[in-house]
């Protein structure tokens, strides 16, 4: 059994992994990527952000986006778009331009706008024998909040407050209708006060009729402290009538690898895929990236690692066999 087809047996959309431009020279890698029984779905890890689309005001670079949305196509597999408005990786031009409310929102406008209408229709799933050409989501707001629930203070939250988003989310909505509009964060895998406070921003965006169709859960989390909440948590998104998505899996630890954390971690994955399965409006699942050998987790967390089910030789770890046995419940 393999992982996208355990998922769709399980009732999910897709399983899938992020995947960067620099990563598609090892062919060894692009074999992997395109094993259509393992993954359904590919994310773009840094191509699609605002420092990499629209490097200078107006002007617009698609090349390494459109790389990767090649290589999904290559294989039939899905796209979710990564991502329109975030406090990070953005040009010199929006974090140094001090510009007043109006001018920030439609720079906000122009680039969401710009960058969903690129790709609109661009991607599609092969449906039988039918081919059905749309986006499958956007991660049109990302990391909004700070983990006490409070606003993230940013170049959007300082200059417009909530407007940014409400202008985002409008804006890739009118871009591309088809597309699922998502917000996606970090440390709301379980309940809390980051889980409660995007809980209340989703409320208030529905009651305002701005559209938002999904929580992208990221889950970048540490082996042995899988939230216990998980589950519970996802179906309270999932209430509030929005499709809930794991985004940006992969549970790192304290390096070296032993067995007995390879054997946790077998474990957390387990207990994550489950509690997907469990939640009917949890539809996905993606790696952030499938193997070690590319994850960005030991460039970030010094001493930490070997986050991904497959170890740098391109190995299933046991990590793999978690998945499937998520999927499958046992
Ligand atoms: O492209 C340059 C290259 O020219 C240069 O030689 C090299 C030297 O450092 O840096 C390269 O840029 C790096 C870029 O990834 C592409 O590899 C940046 O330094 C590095 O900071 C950047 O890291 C990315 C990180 O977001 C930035 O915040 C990771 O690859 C990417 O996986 C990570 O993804 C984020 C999600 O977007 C949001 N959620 C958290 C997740 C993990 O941080």
């Amino acid at each position: 059994a393999q992982l996208a087809i355990l998922a769709q047996l399980s009732g999910k959309k897709y399983f899938g992994t992020a995947t960067d431009n620099s990563e598609l020279t090892n062919t060894s890698y692009v074999a992997q990527l395109g094993n259509t029984l393992d993954f359904h779905q590919l994310t773009p890890a840094n191509s699609m952000k605002w420092d990499a689309t629209e490097p200078s005001r107006g002007t617009f670079t698609f090349n390494g986006g459109d790389a990767i949305v090649q290589q999904a196509e290559s294989r039939g597999q899905l796209v979710r778009g990564h991502n329109c408005v975030w406090h990070n990786q953005l040009p010199d031009w929006v974090t140094a331009g001090n510009f007043d409310n109006a001018t920030l929102l439609s720079i906000v406008q122009n680039h969401c706008g710009t960058l969903v209408g690129h790709y609109k229709g661009k991607i599609y799933i092969v449906l039988a024998d039918s081919v059905l050409l749309c986006v499958v989501s956007w991660d049109v707001v990302n990391e909004c909040l700070n983990d006490d629930g409070t606003f993230r203070q940013s170049v959007f939250f300082n200059t417009t407050g909530l407007a940014y988003i409400k202008t985002a989310l409008r804006t890739a909505r009118a871009a591309d209708p088809k597309a699922k509009l998502y917000i996606n964060d970090f440390n709301i895998e379980g309940s809390g006060a980051k889980s409660t406070a995007l809980m209340n921003l989703v409320k208030e965006l529905k009651s305002e009729g701005v559209p938002i169709d999904g929580i992208g859960v990221q889950s970048h989390l540490i082996v042995g402290e899988v939230p216990t909440t998980m589950r519970q948590n996802l179906q309270d998104f999932a209430d509030l009538g929005v499709e809930v998505a794991i985004t940006e899996l992969d549970i790192r630890m304290n390096l070296p690898e032993t067995p007995e954390l390879l054997a946790q971690q077998e474990k957390d994955y387990q207990t994550v895929i489950s509690a997907c399965k469990a939640v009917r409006g949890c539809i996905g699942v993606t790696l952030w990236d499938w193997t070690d050998k590319f994850s960005w987790v030991p460039g970030t967390f010094a001493g930490q690692g070997a986050a991904c089910p497959w170890d740098e030789n391109f190995k299933r770890k046991p990590a793999y066999l978690g998945i499937v046995k998520g999927f499958l419940s046992l």
